[in-house]
């Protein structure tokens, strides 16, 4: 897969890419769970925005202001688990939230993904080759309440970004019996065999039962633009539950 590779594109056009991407953080006025969220791909035209290609981040996967988000109730049916490195997908969830009314938590790890573009496509294509997920820094909260888990992250090489493959490898089990509702942002090249992997991990890891809802891709650029279609896609699978 030479996707997002791009090895033969020029020095110089790797150059202005990123550093058209310096010049392009966003602010929105979004929050999530009462903190702001920051985007670094919004706004920007297909043209500038090269699929994703070179998209920086703040070095923290969205945390370097924020605590990672974790609002848990005691009521809610719903539950929203995501991971972010440049804010767009923890834009979605924001909406999803708002629109559901379900808790949120945020999947972290343990050595967070450089803010350098570069950097963290050549870590992601070292952990996918060997097969070795990065370590998780979170506590999970007992999920026997809700009856549907919405499970949000980019797309990287086609396919789950890491942190929610480990995320699903290490506590897949514990989704048995749920709504599943997957959600994504990605450079324009669709969902790739993310469902697939979804379904194909938590049968591995021994979770049964499990319903899947028809998953929501979004560009990453164009997550202020998608109120309308998160709406209705929540109502249906509010209707489903
Ligand atoms: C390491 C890496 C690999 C990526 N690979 C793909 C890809 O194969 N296809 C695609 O459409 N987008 C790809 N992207 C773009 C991201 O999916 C897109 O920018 C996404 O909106 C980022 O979400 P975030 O802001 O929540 O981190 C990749 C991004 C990164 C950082």
């Amino acid at each position: 897969m030479t996707l997002f590779n791009r090895s033969s594109r020029s020095q110089t056009s790797q150059r202005t890419a990123s550093r058209t991407a310096s010049h392009s953080v966003k602010s929105t006025k979004d929050e999530i769970d009462g903190q702001s969220i920051t985007a670094y791909q919004l706004g920007k035209s297909d043209r500038v925005w090269q699929n994703g290609y070179g998209t920086t981040s703040d070095g923290n996967d969205t945390n370097r202001q924020n605590k990672p988000t974790r609002k848990l109730t005691k009521n809610a049916k719903q539950l929203i688990i995501y991971f972010s490195r440049s804010g767009s997908t923890e834009l979605l969830a924001s909406k999803i939230a708002k629109a559901s009314h379900a808790d949120l938590l945020e999947i972290v790890v343990k050595a967070p993904y450089s803010g350098n573009y570069r950097k963290t496509l050549s870590r992601a294509n070292s952990e996918r080759e060997a097969e070795n997920y990065p370590e998780l820094d979170m506590q999970m909260p007992d999920l026997s309440q809700y009856q549907t888990v919405y499970l949000g992250y980019p797309i990287w090489a086609m396919t789950l970004s890491h942190p929610m493959t480990e995320f699903l490898t290490t506590y897949g089990s514990r989704l048995t019996g749920k709504q599943i509702a997957p959600f994504m942002t990605e450079g324009g090249y669709g969902q790739g065999d993310s469902v697939d992997r979804i379904k194909s991990i938590l049968k591995n890891q021994g979770a049964r039962d499990n319903q899947y809802t028809k998953s929501l891709v979004v560009d990453g650029n164009k997550v202020e633009q998608a109120d309308s279609r998160v709406t209705s896609w929540v109502k249906q699978i509010v209707e489903r539950q």
